[in-house]
Order: C-alpha cells, then structure tokens, then sequence
C-alpha cells in the first residue's frame, strides 16, 4: 500500500462519484474537483502527522480497490482522529473490507501516538456496521453529526 496522492486521482474520482458508494459518507458523491483537493489535503497530512488514508490496490493486479486508514476527525465530540473505509462497489462483498481494514488498523497504531480511534456510521449503512467490530471498534452512544443521528464507534490503544 501506498499513501493516497494526487497520483491516484483518477481511479479515487471514479470510486468518490459513485453514489451508491458515497450515499453514506459525509457529503455524498465528490466531483473531480473535490477529490484533488481531498487527495492534496491528505498528501499534505501524511507530511506533516505521519499517518493519513492509505490507497488501497490489489496486490498482484495493482488495481484500486478503495481508501482506508485516517483523517482527522472534524465532527465527533471528543474525538481527535477517525477511521474511514470506502470500497469500490465491485469489490463489496468479498471480505476485503475486513482484511485490509484489520492490516491498515495495525498500520495506523504504529504511526499515530494516541490511544483513541472514532469512526461514524450512518445507521441506514449495514455493511459499515458489521466491518467495525471485526476490526476491534465498540459502538457509543450516537451522536447528532450533520444534522443525523449517527453511530459512533470507538478503538483504544491496547496495553
Ligand atoms: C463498508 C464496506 C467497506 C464493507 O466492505 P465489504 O468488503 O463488502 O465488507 P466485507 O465483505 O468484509 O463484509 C463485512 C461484513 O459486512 C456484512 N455486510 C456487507 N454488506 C452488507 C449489507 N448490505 N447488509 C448487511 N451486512 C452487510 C458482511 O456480511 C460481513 O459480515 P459477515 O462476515 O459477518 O457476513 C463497503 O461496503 C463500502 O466501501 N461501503 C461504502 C463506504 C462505507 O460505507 N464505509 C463505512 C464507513 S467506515
């Protein structure tokens, strides 16, 4: 794996306009536009925390399959960094997000110095709610985020 960068703007344009991907995730779809300056704006991340969202490519094929890893968290009460998966449709259902999200979790500990990781789900989004616990994530109490009430999930440090 390799950080996400504006390199990857093609492939990421196409997963982030596909409304059935996105229908869940903050925002919606992204235009072309959009996703540059996402993918700028994590590029920028990585130099400056040491940790960021991850291109996630297929190992042999090398072709993209999504983003994962982490964001700052910019809507969760309490909550400094959050985890984010996102799929292209055509690689649902395989138990890719389990398997990647469990190697860019591990990852992730070894960069980020603090003991805490959020992430958010919108309750309309099953399959975001079923990856979590297999990835050591416990629910919260919901939260109000963009005018929604959301499930927020919670990680800690372990040891
Ligand atoms: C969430 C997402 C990453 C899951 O990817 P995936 O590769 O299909 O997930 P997996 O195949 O590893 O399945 C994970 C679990 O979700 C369950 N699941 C998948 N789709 C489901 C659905 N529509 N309804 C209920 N459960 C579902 C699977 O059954 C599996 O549970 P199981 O192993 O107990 O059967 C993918 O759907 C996605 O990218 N969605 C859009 C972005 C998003 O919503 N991200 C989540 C926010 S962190």
């Amino acid at each position: 794996m390799l950080p996400l960068s504006p390199s990857d703007l093609d492939e990421a344009a196409a997963v982030f306009g596909d409304h059935r991907v996105m229908m869940y995730i903050d925002g919606g779809t992204r235009d072309r536009a959009t996703t540059a300056r996402s993918l700028e704006a994590n590029q920028r991340c990585w130099k400056s925390e040491g940790w960021g969202l991850w291109a996630i490519r297929d190992a042999t094929s090398g072709a993209f399959l999504g983003q994962g890893g982490l964001q700052r968290a910019t809507e969760i009460i309490g909550a400094t960094v959050e985890f984010g998966l996102i799929l292209s449709r055509r690689n649902w259902g395989k138990g890719v997000a389990a398997e990647v999200g469990n190697a860019v979790l591990h990852d992730t500990w070894n960069r980020y110095t603090g003991s805490e990781i959020h992430a958010i789900v919108h309750p309309d989004n099953p399959a975001g709610a079923a990856v979590l616990p297999k990835l050591g994530f416990r629910r919260q109490e919901d939260d109000l985020i963009r005018g929604e009430t959301q499930q927020v999930w919670q990680t800690q440090r372990l040891g």
